[in-house]
């Protein structure tokens, strides 16, 4: 039997090209919304201040899709290394790209052609366009012309400043519904832009908190003169909690191998909220784990512990956000969509050895987390359950107090609202009628331009919260008799004094 040897041995070599229809599997793990905030690495890489992402209409339907910015563009002389797939550059400190791939990858995947028109400082608009044919023989890109460049270039953008920029322009895009009605046209672009807001928003939440850019997305029918309106994709911090769910926390956790450092900053939520930042697409409890951002931008958020600990409902409120820029980069994958990162054993090891400079371990945050949770439960479970609520309260105020309070279902819901009364009293109990009467006089009426039922809500939360258990029982206790005294003493003073 042979022996196993190390070395090779070769007669020659042969030139094996890759067949052009492998441009087809390029980024087969992208959606929509993870192709395009491939797109705005690029225009963030170039320096670009503003963003648009345009969807455009062609007598009813949906027909290309633009994604333009005014960044430093594209000069001639390198245009077509920016449309070679892999044609990679020197990378900055701070630059999103790596691969060579991306504008590649993620347009193949949603489009059947790629166009990039781009205008660099003190150069003409230069064009290139790839079509994915399925008879392609060869990697053919096509020059677009000058003229055409330049049009495209000049189109109403809406965007300040846009001396230089790029603008990608994808056709044929596969995803888009072929139908010009107008029903299904609509609720496509709306499902896809709430998506491309949710995922850019998360993805570039750093960046467009620190203002560098700013990203907008509108719909342009060509046969009407004018954009519809922009909408902005605001900023989704997955640990923008309002409060810690634990006052010993955030806290960084941190570990060495050799001379590399590699940090944990380790939140807790307080108890699961309604705030889009909590209720992350998947929703929160799928959402617990590690966030991982490289350079700013979010490239995993959540969905696991990487081997430490197995997904558990009761670590919903626990996220840990990781750096992992150059140096620690070689403890990390990350895949060329750039939506995933995958750890090698080592980071496991490393987060279970990682302490913070108290000695608290990873260990003891999960457990704090754990705790959190159970607590959070527990409260809500023990709180005394409060009539529900009827009329005249503003629909967040009123999903604030459900989220919060458990309502007594036995008990006919109270109406908070003003009418006229024959006297000065602030507010009146009617447990009749199962309302709570405020008095119109004192309506805060100059701040609210149009009246609506639903006005006042900070007033009509703390009177419902100070006021609701006189709507409990068969009838009024003397002590309850006495506090409504109290309360309209106190209550009708105050709102003469507050009176013009
Ligand atoms: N909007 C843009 N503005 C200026 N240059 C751009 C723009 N989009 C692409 N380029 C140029 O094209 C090149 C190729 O882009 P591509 O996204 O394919 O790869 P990359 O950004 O270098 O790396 P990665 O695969 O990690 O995205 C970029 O390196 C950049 O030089
Ligand atoms: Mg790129």
């Amino acid at each position: 039997m042979p022996t196993w040897r190390d070395e090779i041995p070769t007669s020659g070599s042969v030139e094996l090209p890759p067949d052009p229809r492998a441009l087809d599997g390029l980024g087969r793990n992208h959606s929509l919304e993870t192709a395009v905030a491939d797109l705005v690495d690029n225009s963030i890489d170039a320096g670009a201040s503003n963003v648009l992402i345009r969807f455009v209409r062609v007598e009813g339907r949906l027909r290309a899709l633009y994604v333009v910015d005014n960044g430093h563009g594209i000069p001639e002389s390198k245009i077509d290394s920016a449309m070679t797939v892999g044609g990679r550059r020197q990378y900055g400190s701070s630059d999103l790209g790596k691969f060579g791939l991306g504008l590649k990858a993620a347009s193949f995947s949603q489009a059947r052609s790629l166009t990039v028109l781009s205008k660099a400082f003190g150069s003409r608009a230069v064009g290139r366009r790839w079509l994915l044919k399925p008879d392609r023989r060869g990697f053919h890109c096509d020059v677009v012309s000058t003229e055409f460049a330049d049009d495209e270039f000049e189109r109403r953008w809406g965007i300040a400043e846009m001396d230089t920029g790029t603008v990608v322009r994808w056709d044929d895009v596969t995803g888009f519904p072929a139908t010009s009605d107008d029903g299904r046209v609509e609720r496509f672009i709306s499902s896809a832009a709430s998506a491309l807001r949710t995922h850019l928003g998360l993805v570039f939440h750093r960046i467009i908190e620190a203002a560098r850019v700013t990203i907008e997305i509108d719909v342009e029918d060509v046969d009407i003169d004018s954009p519809g309106p922009r909408i902005p994709v605001e900023a989704i911090n997955p640990f923008g909690y309002a409060r810690s769910g634990n006052a010993a926390y955030p806290k960084n956790l941190t570990a060495r191998v050799g001379d590399l450092e590699i940090r944990f900053a380790c939140h807790i939520w307080s108890g699961r909220s309604s705030l889009p930042q909590f209720r992350l697409p998947g929703g929160a409890e799928s959402r617990q784990g590690i966030y991982f951002y490289r350079r700013g931008r979010l490239l995993q958020a959540g969905g696991g512990w990487h081997g430490m600990r197995p997904m558990d409902r009761r670590l919903q409120l626990a996220r840990v956000a990781v750096e992992i820029d150059d140096d620690v980069l070689r403890l990390f994958t990350m895949n060329p969509e750039k939506s995933k990162v995958n750890v090698g054993p080592e980071f496991t090891q490393l987060a279970e050895h990682s302490k913070a400079e108290d000695g608290t371990t990873f260990h003891d945050y999960l457990e704090a987390a754990e705790e959190t949770y159970t607590d959070s439960r527990k409260r809500s479970h023990e709180r005394r359950k409060m009539a529900p609520l009827g009329k005249g309260i503003a629909p967040e105020l009123r999903r604030a107090i459900e989220r919060e309070v458990p309502f007594d279902e036995d008990l006919e819901p109270i109406d908070i609202r003003w009418k006229p009364f024959p006297n000065e009293d602030f507010f009146a109990i009617d447990r009749e009628a199962r309302a709570l009467w405020l008095n119109e006089r004192y309506r805060p009426e100059a701040r609210v331009a149009r009246r609506s039922v639903n006005d006042a809500p900070l007033l009509k939360a703390l009177l419902y919260l100070v006021a609701e258990n006189l709507f409990h029982g068969e009838y009024l206790g003397a002590r309850d008799r006495d506090n409504i005294a109290l309360y309209q003493e106190i209550l009708t003073a105050a709102a003469k004094s507050d009176q013009p």
